[in-house]
């Protein structure tokens, strides 16, 4: 655990380091949970939304986009849910002045029945060596078992306290189950209160008459709310999905794990329109879509999981999470979920327009089931940068950083590095690039020994280098080199384009996903 850790803080400092992800307003001692990104971080988070939106808009048929403001009449937050139930539980450390989340409180009480368990069984199977059968050892040993009663317990009473909305029980199994501030140490806590976790401001003059708005916690309410004009404008049959891509923003109070749980975000959602009764069968469909949609990154099929959730929110009929291994644990970045007519009825509701579809083949109008897809672009990206750095160690004992991104995402393709700075070459290497720039991003570098060069490409993912030397300016060819393998090849200068376009293709990516 502690070496994930180690890990974790690496590959945030490589962030920085490599001009992908800054914090925000630095020089003012930075501003909680909220990130700035750099000159490569940009290019990658552009690439992953380009695969997003081109796997959705240019697979699908009947997927098409809109982009919809962040500002939107406040009711649309009441018809959603999100003023009176977007809500955490929050309560004070009198001592430490500190404030924590009630529900994470318990939740880390849980983890450590978990760890005792976890310790118990390491210890035995230590112990017991080849023979130990971990199966029989969880389900007889007393220690694990006197736990994990304690486990289900806490669980079963912190589940009732969650859905009843009784806040005054979740302070009592904090004081029951005797949970100190990790900060002062002591019990001394307030009464448990609710917290909106939308961010409000003023529209139009700060006298009489002045709106308060909400910065959209969510892109999909833009989506509901255009579902007609969509529908019409595009002479749109169900099904058919609106996909979208834009910021959205939550007071987070435990907002922790560097982009993992930020207070400004960009969600990549989209809606899915379909005939009540059918909604199951597209759930099913989008679960397996979207799974597809990561694997073919070629990260590794077993970073990947999902978590079905048991406890559904009450307008959902399923609910299902893609969870990516971090270097943190198996963490949600995507939320699949049958919404059925949740979201369309409550607007029809609050409107009062109609929001319905007539259904030629059927004859008749309804209100659309939705299936959504919703996805934190940081989260991606977050696990993309997870998943990809390496420390590797050389002949030698050097150690190489190596970000092993997927090529078509990463944020150079490819770097021109001449031998010398002199005789010529600098200036074969620049037509290499002014030839090369208008299929893909080239970076020109000819500072330091070219195995620093190859190091700084490494860092940041170039998936390839091509060395410009003597020989070049008679023979037309260069020498290519490979991130992964680090191999080198001598290549004739007019075969750049083939080798390297093929490879970084966004176009090869999509079709990936549609050989899995
Ligand atoms: N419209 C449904 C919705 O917003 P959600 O589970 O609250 O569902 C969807 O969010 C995705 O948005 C999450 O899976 C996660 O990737 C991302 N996300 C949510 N809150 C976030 C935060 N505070 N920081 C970064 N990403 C976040």
């Amino acid at each position: 655990m502690a070496q994930q850790e180690d890990v974790f803080k690496k590959l945030v400092s490589h962030c920085k380091e490599y001009g992908f992800v800054f914090p925000s307003s630095e020089i003012y001692d930075g501003l909680g949970a909220v990130y700035d990104y750099g000159q490569n971080g940009v290019e990658l988070k552009n690439n992953i939304k380009k695969y997003w939106w081109d796997s959705m808009t240019l697979m699908n048929e009947n997927v098409v986009g809109i982009d919809s403001a962040i500002f939107m009449h406040p009711t649309i937050w009441k018809a959603s849910g999100h003023v009176d139930a977007f809500n955490d539980p929050l309560i004070d450390n009198k001592d430490s002045k500190k404030r924590y989340r009630a529900d994470v409180l318990i939740e880390e009480q849980i983890a450590k029945f978990e760890d005792k368990i976890n310790k118990e069984t390491e210890k035995a199977a230590k112990r017991f060596g080849d023979a130990f059968d971990e199966k029989q050892f969880r389900e007889t040993n007393p220690r694990v078992l006197e736990n994990q009663a304690k486990i289900d317990e806490l669980h079963a009473r912190f589940a009732k306290a969650l859905n009843d909305n009784d806040l005054a029980d979740l302070r009592q199994i904090i004081l029951d189950y005797e949970i100190v501030c990790p900060v002062s140490g002591t019990r001394n806590w307030t009464e448990v209160r609710q917290f909106n976790l939308m961010f409000a401001t003023e529209m139009g003059s700060t006298a009489d008459g002045a709106l308060k708005v909400y910065l959209r916690p969510e892109t999909a309410q833009g989506i509901f709310v255009n579902f007609l004009n969509v529908q019409k404008s595009g002479r749109m049959k169900i099904p058919f999905g609106i996909a979208q891509i834009g910021k959205a923003f939550r007071n987070e109070i435990v907002a922790r794990q560097f982009i993992f749980r930020m207070r400004e975000f960009e969600q990549m959602e989209m809606q899915f329109f379909v005939r009540p009764g059918e909604e199951l069968e597209w759930f099913a469909k989008w679960k397996e879509t979207r799974l597809k949609w990561h694997k073919a990154l070629g990260l590794g099929d077993t970073k990947y999981r999902y978590h079905d959730h048991e406890k559904l929110a009450h307008y959902a009929n399923a609910a299902t999470d893609i969870e990516f291994e971090m270097p943190f644990g198996f963490k949600e970045v995507e939320g699949i979920h049958s919404r059925t007519d949740f979201d369309l009825s409550s607007h029809e509701q609050y409107s009062g327009k109609k929001i319905q579809y007539f259904d030629p083949e059927l004859n008749k109008s309804y209100v659309p089931y939705v299936i959504e897809t919703s996805i934190g672009v940081d989260r991606m990206f977050l696990s993309i940068m997870a998943g990809s750095y390496c420390e590797e160690t050389l002949e030698g004992g050097d150690i190489r950083v190596v970000l092993k991104l997927p090529p078509a995402l990463a944020p150079v393709k490819l770097a021109v590095l001449p031998l010398v700075k002199k005789d010529g070459l600098p200036e074969k290497a620049r037509e290499i690039m002014d030839n090369l720039k208008f299929n893909f991003n080239c970076q020109y570098d000819e500072k330091d020994t070219v195995g620093k060069r190859y190091r700084r490409q490494d860092a940041i993912g170039t998936p390839y280098c091509v060395t410009v030397d003597y020989d070049s300016l008679n023979d037309n060819c260069v020498t290519i080199r490979y991130r992964d393998t680090m191999e080198q090849e001598r290549v004739p200068v007019a075969e750049l384009e083939n080798i390297i376009s093929d490879k970084v293709s966004m176009k090869n990516l999509l079709k990936q996903i549609a050989k899995l």
